[in-house]
């Protein structure tokens, strides 16, 4: 997913979306991406910071959406 390395910081801000329809808690993506991912005191993942991924994390970011199971992740990008 070379999408995100394509693409100029300055052409507005990635966030990363779990779908909880599809989410199974396996934490992946907390083991993969702590920066990024927790499990809350209800056990479900979350994202952490509104899920704004900064630049130095988008190399962890690919890293839990290719591995989540259940295809829970998804990058967005948003508008500056
Ligand atoms: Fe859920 Fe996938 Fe993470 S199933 S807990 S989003 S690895």
């Amino acid at each position: 997913m070379n999408v995100l390395r394509e693409a100029s910081p300055s052409s507005g801000v990635l966030r990363v979306r779990i779908d909880r329809g599809r989410c199974q808690g396996h934490a992946r993506c907390v083991a993969l991406a702590p920066e990024l991912f927790e499990v809350d005191a209800f056990g479900d993942t979350r994202e952490l910071g509104g899920g704004v991924v900064a630049g130095h994390l988008l190399e962890k970011v690919e890293l839990a959406v290719a591995n989540c199971p259940e295809l829970a992740l998804a990058i967005v990008r948003e508008r500056a």
